[in-house]
């Protein structure tokens, strides 16, 4: 928060800012890591297409509906909610945000510890097969070791904490700019060289033949989770996002924008991992450690593999950094703004947490592998819980808020500037966020429940 004057709000820079910053948010782990595990997981196309659905159908009026409370409030998701609806119960929506941004960020830097590690082999030239069961032994190894992952983890938080310091516009604009197109570019280099493995063509049946009989509701509600996941919604991510955002920002353009940059790099990844998958015999439904029981292999059977291993990694991390910002921004807005805690001291103080809780389920996969919650590892259950329950908890409140609550005095004039913006879809985001997605957020839900039978 360095250079900015007394009393005005920090935020970004220019419109490109913004877009870079929502999409520096939105493509990290979710779309490389989580996207192919969940999808192998879901039997493939036909999870995609309902995936594809969620995200335009309830993503981006979602996305809309957090950046038009953001810029509207300018504060934080449980500031925000207060100066609206004063006195009354919606605040609970921005804790229960500031609650999942906490457990997000505990397993979200095991993985992204898992990450810097796969930099580190890739810089030593230790990743130098693309034999299934090496691959496998080679990660079992490392993620099941006590020290290794929890060191990279804590380096992971480490840099997270120190963006975070160093403020939204400094920290977040500048790297995104340059660093996410570059990641776009190297996922399309790896695409190919997948594509054209020996064996390859089951990975693209698997992604784009749909097999319907695959859609349980499970299914769905693993759609509707990484939907929201990926996009960062559901937990006031955009809404801390949309209160630095400029009075002047087409706040519908934004959101279309990212979720369609955002789809496209997870299908990307998709393209990438798949093919490796089917050509190497790695089981599509192997859960978190997919991409990296894949990578390797396709970066061993290239041309230029150590270099493109050590680019592709590296860009990984950052898409990671840039993603983990985003959540941590949420609970440090919440300390800083609502609790009146200094940025720094807010900082390190929810970073400190993160890693109590983030060690535990870093050493999920290890020391604490017996210890279950629900019969889920206790990794397991901060990724299914924060991801499946209570992102479209907060989603389906948040789009009662807008569609039904507060929305009349702020919505129609945040979408279109005052007036001043033309927004032909705007009918059609009211009546999704009025009607479509609550509706099928409920669903999904009261059918997983089993209420619906
Ligand atoms: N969307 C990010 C990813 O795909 C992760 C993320 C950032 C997130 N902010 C969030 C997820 C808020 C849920 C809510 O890697």
């Amino acid at each position: 928060m360095s250079n900015i004057p007394q009393g005005k709000r920090d935020s970004f820079g220019s419109s490109f800012g913004v877009f870079a910053a929502a999409v520096g948010s939105a493509v990290g782990l979710g779309n490389i890591w989580r996207f192919p595990y969940i999808t192998g997981q879901n039997g493939g196309a036909a999870f995609l297409l309902v995936y594809l659905a969620i995200v335009l159908l309830i993503g981006i009026p979602l996305m809309l509906s957090e950046l038009s409370i953001g810029r509207h409030a300018q504060k934080n998701p449980i500031g925000a909610f207060l100066q609206i609806a004063p006195g009354k119960p919606w605040f609970l929506i921005g804790i229960v945000g500031v609650a999942a941004a906490f457990m997000i960020s505990s397993f979200y830097s095991t993985v992204a510890g898992w990450t810097l590690h796969y930099t580190y082999l890739s810089v030593l030239d230790k990743i130098n097969t693309s034999n299934a069961s090496e691959l496998e032994t080679l990660f079992n190894e490392f993620h099941t070791s006590q020290f290794m992952p929890l060191f990279w983890q804590f380096v992971f938080m480490l840099f997270t904490g120190l963006i975070v310091i160093a403020g939204v516009r400094d920290g977040i604009e500048k790297y995104t700019k340059i660093l996410m197109p570059l990641l776009f570019i190297i996922l399309i280099i790896l695409s190919i060289r997948s594509v054209t493995l020996e064996g390859a063509k089951g990975g693209l049946e698997f992604l784009f033949y749909p097999d319907f009989s695959k859609i349980h509701s499970k299914t769905v509600l693993d759609a509707l989770g990484q939907a929201f996941f990926s996009l960062s919604i559901g937990m006031g991510t955009l809404i801390t996002y949309g209160s630095y955002i400029q009075k002047n920002a087409n706040l519908s353009r934004i959101s279309l924008q990212v979720a369609l940059a955002d789809s496209f790099v997870a299908i990307l990844a998709g393209i990438a991992i798949f093919p490796a998958v089917f050509a190497f015999g790695i089981a599509p439904s192997s859960g978190p450690g997919l991409v990296f029981l894949t990578l390797p292999g396709i970066f061993e059977q290239m041309t230029g593999g150590y270099f493109f291993s050590i680019l592709f990694f590296v860009l990984l991390v950052i898409a990671a950094l840039t993603s983990s910002v985003s959540i941590l921004e949420v609970v440090v807005a919440y300390l800083t703004e609502e609790l009146k805690i200094k940025r720094k001291q807010a900082t390190i103080l929810a970073t400190a947490g993160i890693l109590v809780i983030g060690s535990l389920a870093t050493l999920s996969f290890s020391t604490l592998k017996d210890a279950h919650i629900f019969s889920k590892t206790i990794f397991d259950f901060l990724d299914y819980v924060s991801a499946n329950l209570m992102l479209p908890l907060g989603g389906f409140f948040i789009v009662i808020f807008v569609g039904w609550a507060y929305g009349k005095k702020f919505f129609s004039a945040e979408i279109t500037n005052d007036g001043n913006l033309v927004v032909r879809l705007f009918p059609v985001f009211n009546l999704v966020i009025k009607y479509i997605a609550p509706i099928a957020i409920a669903l999904v839900f009261l059918n997983e429940l089993g209420i619906l039978g």
